[in-house]
This record gives C-alpha cells, structure tokens and sequence, in this order.
C-alpha cells in the first residue's frame, strides 16, 4: 500500500441492524439479506453495499483456509477472522459461528465461546446448528443476553452423521422433525433460523408457521431472507459450486489473470515503470555520490 494514501475511518451513514430490524422486515414483507465475510475489505465493501447482516461463517475452514470441511476450524482461528470483519462493518448485524466442538460438549462451553464473539470480536450474536440436542445451549445463551440464530436441514458440521452435504427434510418423517425442531429453537429463544438445502414447500410452510425470520441457502424464495457464501457467489471458490448458488462474478478467473499479467510485466520489465518510483532531486543523489566516495 502507498504510504501516501490516507486510511479511511469507513464513516457508516445507515442505521445500524439489529435482531430487532430482522423481526420487523420479517414482519413487514421485506427481505433479509445475508453474506458471509472473513475478512476487513469484505466486511467493509459489504457494509457499504447495504447487507442486513454478515455471518463469519464456519465454512472459513473450506473457502479460505482450505480444509475438506467446517470441522478442523477453532475458536481462535473464527475469533481472529470475526475481529478482522468487525473492524469493517460497521452497520450490519454482525453474526460469529460456532465452530464444530465449541458448543457440543457443554452448556457451559457454549455459553463461553459464545460470550467471547462479543466480548473479544466485536459480533452482536451467534449462530449454532441443530435442532432439539441443542435447545439447552440457545436456551443459556440467550439467557446471558446473546441473541441466538439456529440453524437447520443440511448441518456442515454433521457431514459425517448425514452421509455428505446432501438436501435434507425430503421425506414426510424427516420434514415433520425439521419443522418441530423449528419450533423448538424459536421456544429456546433463537432470534431467526438458517434453512440450509431443504425442499422450498417445507422452507416455505417453516417461515409461514414460527414467528422468527428464517434465512435460506438453497430452500427456495420462500423464506424471509437469503445468505450465500461469499466466496460462492464471487466465484472465488474454486473447488465446487453448489447448485443453488448464482455465481455474481468469476473472481478466482479474474485474480490468475491479474498475476498472470503481473508476472509476465515483471518477467518483461514493463513493471515497475517511472511513475511507481520513488525518486530523489538530483541534489541528493550528487551529495549522497559525493559522501560514498570518501
Ligand atoms: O458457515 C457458513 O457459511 C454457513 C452458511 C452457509 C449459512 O453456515
């Protein structure tokens, strides 16, 4: 970065979401929009834009840290990431997801990894996922005063219980647990739900039967907002593109190109040219000559 050019302070001129906002757009019709984001620039291009809310999402472990999947990421690694994000959005509800084991094992852990999104990184609620094995946990973090926002049908964290990242809720048995568990987490106090790869009927009927807004990926226009994967929907993960996604850009295409076209201009010194130097007056230079040659 050049040491000329002044850091913007990113003045916020929206007012800010909160859990609140989510209710009432619900409320009123209007939908919620949801990315993921992981970093400073994104956070900060996406609060600008005017996303409801931004999620740290666990899935950092596969688009930015290149695992095979959501388990391996820690506490620390969604903190450091969560800190980063809320140094750039200013406006936007800022969500922090659970990793995988920081809230499983005990209430109480749950209660402490959750409260350290708030305390340490600058997120305003968290997410967690599942239904019924886990209306103990949102029931206490709620409790400590950290809205919860519940997420169900494909559950990344699962992978290896559900066989893959397969759509769930598509058979009658398996749609009527998803909605109780809906029910479930709204009566544990979550303030909205996540409807990740189940059939939009269901989606649909789940957002029209709980008083809490649901946010889809891949379950259809029927629920009260939308949330990508940023690094989907950029075209920055290169590895898989789930079906539901629309690709807004081909980023990962445009970034080879980019260093493509920077290393043949290094390679062909054509880069640097005059105007990326830093030069001295000829004064100097005849002064500094002078000096080496003492
Ligand atoms: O981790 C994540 O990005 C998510 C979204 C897919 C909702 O949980």
């Amino acid at each position: 970065m050049s040491t000329d050019t002044p850091v913007s302070t990113n003045p916020s001129h929206r007012k800010k979401v909160t859990t609140l906002t989510f209710r009432q757009k619900k409320e009123r019709g209007e939908p919620i929009t949801m990315l993921t984001a992981y970093d400073y620039p994104t956070a900060l291009a996406m609060d600008r834009a005017g996303v409801d809310a931004i999620l740290v999402g666990d899935s950092l472990a596969m688009v930015v840290l290149g695992y095979e999947n959501t388990l391996p990421v820690t506490m620390d690694e969604m903190q450091h990431h969560a800190r980063a994000v809320s140094r750039g959005a200013k406006s936007s509800l800022l969500i922090g997801d659970l990793p995988f084991m920081s809230y499983q094992v005990s209430v109480e852990d749950a209660v402490r990894n959750a409260g350290r999104f708030l305390q340490e990184a600058g997120m305003d609620a968290v997410k967690l996922e599942g239904g019924r094995e886990r209306a103990d946990a949102v029931r206490a973090i709620v409790g400590a005063g950290i809205p919860v926002m519940g997420h169900l049908g494909l559950t990344p964290q699962s992978v290896n219980q559900l066989g893959g990242f397969r759509a769930q809720g598509k058979t009658a048995s398996t749609a009527k647990r998803l909605l109780e568990d809906a029910h479930i987490l709204e009566e544990a106090g979550a303030f909205s739900l996540v409807l990740e790869a189940v059939p939009a009927r269901l989606a649909e009927l789940i957002s029209r039967d709980i008083s809490i807004p649901t946010i889809g990926i891949g379950a259809g226009a029927g629920c009260d907002g939308q949330v990508l994967v940023t690094h989907d929907l950029l075209g920055l993960f290169d590895r898989f593109t789930p079906r539901f996604v629309h690709k807004y850009a081909d980023l990962h295409a445009e970034m080879k190109k980019a260093f493509t076209e920077y290393i043949d201009d290094v390679e062909t010194k054509r880069f640097p040219s005059k105007e990326h130097s830093v030069e001295m007056t000829d004064e100097e230079w005849d002064s500094f000559l002078e000096e080496i040659k003492k």
